[in-house]
C-alpha cells in the first residue's frame, strides 16, 4: 500500500475548512426558527398559499390531473414543490426561475418516488424486508440517496410502512410485509440510509414516511377502497412503524388516499393532530397524497375545494400534491372564517423549516451540481450492493433432496433454463412500476442483468451444458406453444423454470383478485411436471402467490421476487451456491385466496382447529388453516439446530427485563446465516392477545459446525399492549416466549409477570 504524505500546512487549512463548514452548518439549523419568522412577515398570503402546494413535473405517477406551464406557475410565486420530474438541466431552469425570478426568491423542493433505488435498481422493499440486515437496507438507501441527491432531488417519498395482510394489495411490494416490528425496523434502517446524520448535506434527502395512516387494510385487497378498524388493529398494528419512523426523524410524512372509520386520512385530525404531532410531539411536514386532498370530495366527506382545504388544514395536513385544492379553496376558506391566518402560517412554517433544514436557502443549487450529477449516478460498485442485496434477499422455500446448490462435479450434466421470465425483455420485468427514476416505459433495459444471461454462463463455467429456451407466455398458450420448452427439458438432467409476474404490474393500482401464477403459468408447470424431471422453480414476484401444485411437484422452489438490475447474477450466485440463501418471507404465503387475510400473529378464536377435519371448530371443509408456507421462513444449504433456551428468571416483577437465551448451531455442512426470531405469547390478559408477536430478530454468521449463543431482551413495554381503557400497559400473569428460524418451528418457554 502506498502512503500519501499530506504537508502540515495543507491539513491545517483542511482542518479549518471542515471546521468552518461543520459551523456554518451547525449555525444555520440554530438559526432556522428565526429565519423562518422572518421570511414569513415578508410574504404576502398569496404566497404563503403558494408554498403549500406541489405540482408534477415530467413524470406522472397518478391520475391525469390537468397540467399549467411549470415555469409560468413557479413565477407566479404558486409552486413550492415540484415532484417526479427527472430531466436534470430542467430542474436547474425551474430552480434559478424561483430563486431569481419570484419576490422572495424562496427555493423549490424536488421530491421523488424512489422506492428500491434511484438509477441503480434494487429488489423491491418486500423483497429487502426479506433479507431482515438492516445494515443492508440502510446500505441500499444510502446510494439511492446519493443518487437521487446528485439528480437534484431532495426528497424521496419512502418508505412506505403500511403493515399489509392482503396480497391481493400490489403495493405489499412497497412495504415491510405483515409484522409491525420487522416493519418498524425495516422503516428505520431506510430512514437512516435517506437522512443520514445532516439532512442539508449535498448527498442526503429527506425521508417521506407514507402512507398515514391504514392504507395496508384496505377491504378486499381493492386499491384505494375503504379502511374499517378497531382501535387495537390501529395503534398495535399499523400506527407501531410510523411511530417508530417519527422517532427515527422522518422529516416528512404522506396522508394515505383512504378513509380510516369513514374519516379521509388527509382530514384526519385524530391521526395527524392528536396522535402524529399530539402522542409523539412530531414536528415535521406532512404532505397530501396525490390529490388526496381533493379526493376528499369524491370520498364524500366535504363539499367543494373550500371545505375540502379547510378540513384537511384543519386536521394538520400542510402541502398539497397535484391537485390544487388549496390554490383553489384555502383563500376562501380563511375569508369564510372557516380556517385562521395563524393555521395557515403554522403550516407555511413547517414547508420552510424543511426547506431550511435541507439547505436549500443557503444554497438553493447544493444538489443541482453538474459536476457530481456527471459522477455520482450508477457508479460500479453500487451494482456489487445491488447484487449482494438481491441474494440476500431470495428466499429458498424447497429444497428436496438437496437439488440445489447446482455445483460443480453434479451427476446431473445437462440443465435447461425455461419459462417465460428466464430472459425477459419486457417493460419493467425483474423490476417495478415504481422504477421511475428509470423513465416511466422507455428505458435501458440491457441495464438489466436477465436470468438465463448471467445462469448460462456461470453453470457452463462449473461443467453443465445449458440451453435456454423461449416460453410462452399468455392465457392462451397451449401445450403446442410449450412444446420448444418441453423439449428442451426433456433433454436435460435438471430444468430451471423462471415464472412469476411482469414486472409492471408489480406496484401501486397493481391490485389483482387471484394469486395464481398469471396468465396460466401453473398450465406450463403442470405440463413440466409429467416429465418427473428434477426441477428449480424460480419466481419473479412482488407478492405473496398461489402455487400449491408446485408445493406439492416441484423439488426446488426459490422465491426472487423482483430482485433488480442484479438479477442474474444474484440467482446465479444462489442457484450455484456462491452465496448460501438466507431470506426468510416477511409475509405469510397462503394455499389459496380463499384463506386470505391469513398472517401469523392471528387472535387464538374460542375454537382452534388443531387438525385439518376437525369440526365446529375455526376452519374451512375444503383446506386447512395453515399456510403454504409461514411468516419469518426461509431454508438454507446448511441446518441449524436450536438449544438450550433459557430465561433469566421464571417470575418477573413489572418493569424488569426479560431475558431469553437460546444456543444456534449451525449443523449442516455449508456456513451460512441464519436470521434468530423471537416471538411473545401473553397467555391471559385483559383482551385476547395474538398467538404470537415477533418482539426481536438477530441474523447471525455461522460456520459449519458453530455455535453461537443469541440472547433477547424483553422490556415491559415489549410485552404491553393497547387495552380497552386506551392505554398501553402490560398485564400481569403468564407469558410464553418462542425462539426459532420462523414463526411456526420454534423452542418455546415461560414466564410469570407479577403484579
Ligand atoms: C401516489 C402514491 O400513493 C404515493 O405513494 C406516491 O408517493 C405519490 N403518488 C407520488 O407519486
Amino acid at each position: 500500500m502506498t502512503k500519501i504524505i499530506v504537508p502540515r500546512s495543507i491539513l491545517l487549512i483542511f482542518l479549518i475548512l471542515s471546521f468552518t463548514t461543520v459551523f456554518a452548518q451547525k449555525t444555520s439549523v440554530k438559526n432556522i426558527e428565526s429565519r423562518v419568522e422572518t421570511l414569513l412577515t415578508k410574504m404576502t398570503l398569496d404566497e404563503k398559499i403558494g408554498q403549500l402546494n406541489q405540482v408534477v413535473g415530467d413524470i406522472s405517477t397518478g391520475t391525469d390531473l390537468a397540467k399549467d406551464d411549470l415555469i409560468a406557475q413557479i413565477r407566479a410565486n404558486k409552486v413550492s414543490s415540484v415532484l417526479s420530474h427527472v430531466n436534470f438541466e430542467n430542474k436547474i431552469t425551474m430552480q434559478r426561475v424561483a430563486v431569481n425570478e419570484t419576490r422572495l426568491g424562496i427555493p423549490l423542493v424536488f421530491g421523488f418516488d424512489v422506492i428500491h433505488g434511484y438509477k441503480t435498481i434494487f429488489p423491491i422493499p418486500l423483497a429487502q424486508a426479506a433479507s431482515w440486515d438492516m445494515g443492508l437496507v440502510e446500505r441500499i438507501e444510502r446510494i439511492a440517496a446519493e443518487e437521487a441527491s446528485a439528480d437534484g432531488q431532495n426528497w424521496v417519498f419512502a418508505p412506505m410502512v403500511d403493515v399489509g395482510r392482503d396480497p391481493r394489495w400490489g403495493r405489499v411490494m412497497e412495504g415491510a410485509g405483515e409484522d409491525p416490528y420487522l416493519g418498524s425496523r425495516v422503516g428505520e434502517a431506510r430512514i437512516r440510509g435517506f437522512q443520514g446524520d445532516d439532512l442539508s448535506a449535498n448527498n442526503t434527502v429527506a425521508a417521506c414516511t407514507k402512507h398515514f395512516a391504514g392504507y395496508g387494510f384496505i377491504e378486499a385487497g381493492r386499491e384505494y377502497n375503504t379502511v374499517d378498524m378497531s382501535d387495537q388493529r390501529l395503534r398495535e398494528i399499523v400506527l407501531p412503524p410510523f411511530q417508530a419512523a417519527a422517532n427515527a426523524g422522518s422529516a416528512t410524512f404522506m396522508n394515505a388516499f383512504t378513509t380510516l372509520n369513514g374519516v379521509p386520512a388527509s382530514m384526519n385530525k385524530n391521526l395527524i393532530t392528536n396522535i402524529l404531532r399530539g402522542e409523539w410531539a412530531w414536528n415535521g411536514m406532512i404532505v397530501s397524497d396525490w390529490n388526496s386532498f381533493g379526493e376528499t370530495i369524491i370520498h364524500g366527506a366535504a363539499e367543494d375545494e373550500t371545505d375540502a382545504s379547510a378540513k384537511c388544514l384543519s386536521a394538520g395536513s400542510d402541502m398539497d400534491m397535484v391537485g390544487g385544492t388549496f390554490q383553489k379553496g384555502l383563500k376562501k376558506a380563511l375569508e369564510a372564517g372557516r380556517v385562521t391566518q395563524a393555521q395557515i402560517d403554522e403550516a407555511v412554517r413547517r414547508v420552510l423549516r424543511f426547506k431550511f433544514s435541507l439547505g436549500l436557502f443557503d444554497d438553493p443549487f447544493r444538489y443541482l451540481n453538474q459536476k457530481r450529477h456527471d459522477t455520482t449516478l450508477e457508479k460500479p460498485e453500487y451494482r456489487v450492493v445491488a447484487r449482494e442485496a438481491a441474494a440476500k434477499s431470495m428466499v429458498l422455500l424447497k429444497n428436496d433432496g438437496g437439488l440445489l446448490p447446482l455445483t460443480a462435479g453434479s451427476r446431473f450434466k445437462k440443465i435447461a433454463i425455461i419459462g417465460p421470465y428466464a430472459d425477459s425483455k419486457g417493460n419493467k420485468d425483474y423490476l417495478s412500476f415504481w422504477t421511475i427514476g428509470l423513465g416511466m416505459r422507455e428505458y435501458d433495459s440491457t441495464k438489466v442483468v436477465r436470468p438465463a444471461q448471467a445462469l448460462k454462463p456461470a453453470l457452463e463455467k462449473l461443467g453443465y451444458e445449458v440451453t435456454v429456451t423461449e416460453t410462452c407466455l399468455d392465457s392462451t398458450c397451449t401445450e403446442k406453444d410449450y412444446a420448444a420448452a418441453i423439449n428442451a427439458a426433456r433433454a436435460a438432467d435438471v430444468v430451471i423454470v423462471c415464472v412469476g409476474e411482469r414486472g409492471f404490474d408489480c406496484g401501486e393500482s397493481r391490485s389483482v383478485s387471484s394469486l395464481e401464477l398469471p396468465r396460466k403459468q401453473d398450465q406450463l408447470l403442470n405440463i413440466l411436471g409429467r416429465l418427473k424431471k428434477p426441477t428449480v422453480m424460480v419466481l419473479f414476484n412482488s407478492r405473496p402467490l398461489v402455487f400449491e401444485w408446485a408445493s406439492q411437484n416441484i423439488p426446488a422452489i426459490l422465491v426472487a421476487w423482483q430482485p433488480g438490475f442484479e438479477t442474474g447474477n444474484a440467482l446465479a450466485d444462489v442457484l450455484t451456491g456462491k452465496v448460501n440463501p438466507s431470506g426468510k418471507l416477511p409475509m405469510t404465503f397462503p394455499r389459496s385466496l380463499g384463506q386470505v387475510p391469513i398472517y401469523y400473529n392471528h387472535l387464538n378464536t374460542g375454537r382452534p382447529q388443531t387438525q385439518y377435519g376437525q369440526i365446529f371448530t375455526s376452519g374451512y371443509l375444503d383446506s386447512p388453516t395453515s399456510p403454504a408456507y409461514p411468516f419469518g421462513f426461509g431454508l438454507s444449504y446448511t441446518a441449524y439446530t436450536y438449544s438450550n433456551l433459557k430465561l433469566s428468571k421464571t417470575q418477573y416483577k413489572m418493569g424488569e427485563t426479560v431475558e431469553v437465551s437460546v444456543t444456534v448451531t449451525n449443523s449442516g455442512s455449508l456456513p451460512g446465516e441464519e436470521t434468530v426470531q423471537c416471538y411473545t405469547r401473553d397467555l391471559a390478559a385483559d383482551i385476547a392477545r395474538p398467538v404470537k408477536e415477533l418482539k426481536g430478530f438477530e441474523k447471525i454468521k455461522l460456520n459449519a459446525g458453530e455455535s453461537r449463543g443469541v440472547t433477547f431482551r424483553l422490556s415491559e413495554h415489549d410485552l404491553s399492549y393497547w387495552n380497552n381503557e386506551l392505554k398501553w400497559k402490560a398485564d400481569p400473569g403468564k407469558f410464553k416466549v418462542f425462539v426459532g428460524g420462523n414463526s411456526v418451528e420454534v423452542m418455546e418457554g415461560e414466564f410469570e409477570l407479577a403484579r
